[in-house]
């Protein structure tokens, strides 16, 4: 069973300045409800016990979030507001779920997952990219149930249009096992529409298995000089790994960028 998450929230977010200058974009409001907190909904959901979050110094106010138990205790002495008390006790429930670890300079996804090592009990877990949120289907739940069956590794993947290829990790495919689910080749980051290998794109959930820790450690930097996760996975792949590309049903709402993080309020309103 796969029952730790991990979740890396030490990026900078210079997408979404001016609002990250000073706040940490996960606590923005997505349709009145932080939007972390969908994120670790879908967690809870599809039967994950423990979370880590790996933060840097910059991002502490999304621990204090979690952790501003004596504004609540006033408050409530103070105005008696059940629906206070609601808040604060949903916030008490993610609290105790939660575990930070801090990667202080963002040095990619690779050596934010890296900060975990220690931390990780079972021979597989879940990672979620809190700028996709994917909502009306728990992909979590759907791809921990794929990883039950094949008892291997899983990536989430979306269709994506052909002339657009060049904005996400590409998937290469060895074989379809059934409508949504296909075994990986390999998955090349960024094509060209010459060089991309199909149209479905690398979604951020992932169950990656504990030896991805052993390829971290010894990874040297690649794009942008950076740790890429993608990296790790490739490298999985090519010696032999058995990874599975999940193409979601439910909706995806990009909240890393503007235009995207604008769009998911109005969409998951009309939910
Ligand atoms: P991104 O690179 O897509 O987003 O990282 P970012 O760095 O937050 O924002 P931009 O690109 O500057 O606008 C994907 C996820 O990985 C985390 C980010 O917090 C985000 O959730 N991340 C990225 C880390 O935790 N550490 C890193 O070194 C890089």
């Amino acid at each position: 069973m796969i029952k730790q998450a991990i979740i890396p929230l030490a990026g900078l977010g210079t997408r979404l300045l001016p609002l990250t200058s000073v706040f940490a974009k996960e606590l923005l409001p997505i349709n009145g409800k932080p939007g972390i907190e969908y994120i670790l909904d879908e967690c809870i959901d599809a039967g994950i016990r423990e979370i880590i979050f790996i933060i840097s110094k910059k991002k502490e106010m999304i621990k204090k979030y979690f952790y501003n138990d004596k504004f609540y205790k006033e408050i409530i002495k103070k105005k008696k507001d059940p629906q206070i008390l609601r808040e604060y006790k949903k916030i008490l429930r993610y609290k105790k779920m939660i575990k930070f670890v801090y990667q202080n300079k963002p040095l990619g996804t690779g050596d934010a997952v890296l900060k975990t090592k220690k931390f990780i009990k079972d021979n597989f877990f879940l990672m979620l990219l809190p700028d996709d949120l994917i909502v009306k289907e728990n992909c979590s739940k759907a791809m921990i149930k794929i990883h039950k069956s094949h008892k291997s590794s899983v990536m989430a993947s979306m269709t994506v249009n052909k002339k657009n290829v060049s904005r996400w990790g590409i998937f290469k495919l060895k074989k379809k096992l059934n409508k949504n689910n296909y075994v990986i080749d390999d998955v090349i980051e960024k094509p060209s529409i010459q060089k991309a290998p199909s149209n479905k794109a690398v979604i951020g959930r992932y169950i990656l298995p504990k030896s991805i820790f052993q390829i971290l450690l010894k990874q040297k930097p690649g794009k942008g000089g950076e740790i890429h996760i993608t990296d790790a996975v490739r490298y999985l792949i090519k010696h032999k790994k058995k990874f599975i590309a999940h193409n979601f049903s439910g909706k995806y709402l990009d909240c890393g960028t503007m235009r995207g993080y604008i769009k998911s309020s109005n969409e998951i309103s009309k939910l």
